[in-house]
């Protein structure tokens, strides 16, 4: 523990850094007592234990509310240090702000769909209001939104679940996070195979727990190579996230190839699976959705993640679910308990009407999925025609990852060198007035994720933009 005495305002103080959170210089408790005020305090007693440090830290705290001697102890916690921000919702944020200022922005930053909620949804959440479903709701989801997700996952995924299998929360990243907090042990490993949703990582590590990222090729789809995963996996190996149809990349897992990561994971009894199904509609045929679940000896410990966000056009009602077996349920249902509760109830009766629609989310799905995918189409053909850019067709979602890097490298007056997928998506933002991602969020510096959740319209001018702003660049002149 260092100890510092310093002066000011002619009033002696101490200030403690701790080392008990870590040698991170943001997460060091600072903490200023006035040597008057606590006369009895020798360095000997302050440096005992870190209960008595607390304690006087807490002390210290309420004489500042009755005087202006004393600094506030402003440290966070260590495990709030080690997560990053979402970059995505940095870059939204700030493409916004762009926007409000006057500058047209064309924003292809942000994960949400441009459709509206469909109506028959909306008017079941308007009704839901009416009726008067405007108290609490179980903590684990009303008994009829979870009996329609167990119908759901039984007619269109082949598993099997009894409503006590389930839970419902606001959002399907909230049951994630639940789930990584209910299985996962301080040390213990999440492997994450990269490119990645950008709040894998930070859920294992708000967890205590070491992301294990496994890097994917452009070539191979993005898609996790098992000989890749099966030496990566150690005693400490606790839970794998795969995600399919993926965001940021739009692959899709062939069903051979989950089964070849299944007979792996089968060898592994501490290895469970979280299987991200959100975007399972939003699919291209040929292409089809496996539910990890339904492979032989895989329900037992697999958490199948899924929720209206997407498919439904519903990210703003906030209504996600897992469904898996009762021991890890339970488990992140008293997470659930005594964080957040139940989910709002108007937007399980919005829930139940999107389960509703049939399978799949009926004709009234399929009628943005078939918007999606001329949008692709529409996007893979032109990046492809760009020099220098690597795309592997996205067979779900609604993104783009495509490979910039040989642009990296390059510079234009004005703004300068290109890096890296930042500074590139700093450089289309300035010049092109289009927001995108950086790879480097999602754990692959070489590419930009462009979500195509925009008219067609919108995605012709911001096509001309891109290639206006990178026909600009030219080769470093070194000096
Ligand atoms: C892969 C993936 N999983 C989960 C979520 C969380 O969705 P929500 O919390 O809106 O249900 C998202 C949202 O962007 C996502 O892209």
């Amino acid at each position: 523990m260092a100890i510092s005495l310093h002066n000011s305002t002619n009033i002696p103080r101490v200030g403690f850094a701790s080392p008990f959170l870590g040698s991170n210089s943001a997460s060091k408790v600072s903490i200023s007592v006035s040597l008057n005020s606590f006369s009895n305090l020798s360095f000997k007693s302050v440096e005992t234990s870190r209960q008595q440090l607390y304690r006087i830290s807490a002390m210290s705290k309420a004489e500042s509310s009755s005087s202006n001697q004393v600094k506030v102890d402003i440290s966070l916690s260590p495990r709030v240090n080690s997560v990053k921000p979402s970059k995505t919702v940095a870059i939204t944020d700030h493409a916004t702000a762009l926007a409000q200022a006057g500058v047209p922005v064309i924003r292809l930053a942000a994960g949400e769909p441009d459709f509206d909620t469909p109506a028959i949804i909306a008017e079941a959440g308007i009704n839901a209001i009416r009726e008067g479903y405007t108290r609490y709701s179980p903590n684990a989801g009303t008994l009829e939104l979870l009996t329609a997700i167990c119908h759901k996952l039984k007619e269109e995924n082949g598993i099997s679940y009894t409503p006590d299998q389930i839970v419902v929360s606001n959002g399907a990243k909230q049951s994630i996070l639940q789930a990584v907090l209910a299985v996962c042990s301080p040390g213990d490993e999440v492997i994450i195979p990269a490119p990645y949703w950008v709040s894998y990582p930070e859920m294992a590590r708000l967890a205590d727990a070491t992301p294990v990222i496994l890097p994917t090729l452009i070539s191979d789809n993005f898609l996790l190579d098992p000989e890749l995963l099966e030496s990566n996996i150690t005693e400490k190996s606790r839970l794998l996230i795969l995600c399919s149809p993926s965001n940021p990349t739009g692959s899709v897992y062939p069903k051979k190839l989950l089964e070849k990561i299944a007979e792996i994971v089968a060898k592994n009894p501490r290895l469970l699976v979280l299987s991200d199904e959100i975007y399972e509609h939003i699919i291209y045929a040929p292409a089809t959705h496996t539910s990890f679940a339904s492979l032989p000896g895989m329900w037992e410990r697999t958490l199948t993640v899924n929720g209206f966000s997407k498919a439904f056009a519903m990210t703003g009602w906030r209504l996600g679910y897992i469904a898996g077996p009762k021991n890890f349920i339970a488990a992140c249902n008293k997470i659930q308990s005594q964080s957040t509760s139940g989910a709002s109830s108007i937007a399980q009766k919005a829930g139940v009407a999107a389960l509703g629609l049939g399978y799949a989310g009926g004709e009234v799905v399929s009628s943005m999925v078939k918007a999606f995918r001329e949008r692709r189409d529409f996007l893979v053909k032109s990046f492809g025609e760009l020099e220098g850019v690597k795309i592997s067709e996205p067979q779900g979602a609604f993104y783009l990852f495509i490979d910039f890097s040989s642009y990296y490298g390059l510079e234009v007056e004005g703004f300068g060198k290109i890096e890296n997928s930042e500074s590139l998506c700093r450089y289309l933002l300035d010049e092109g007035q289009v927001a995108l991602v950086p790879g480097d969020a999602f754990g692959d510096d070489s590419c930009i994720r462009i979500s195509y959740a925009a008219s067609l319209t919108t995605l012709q001018a911001s096509f001309e933009r891109i290639k206006k702003a990178l026909i600009s660049l030219r080769p470093a002149v070194s000096v």
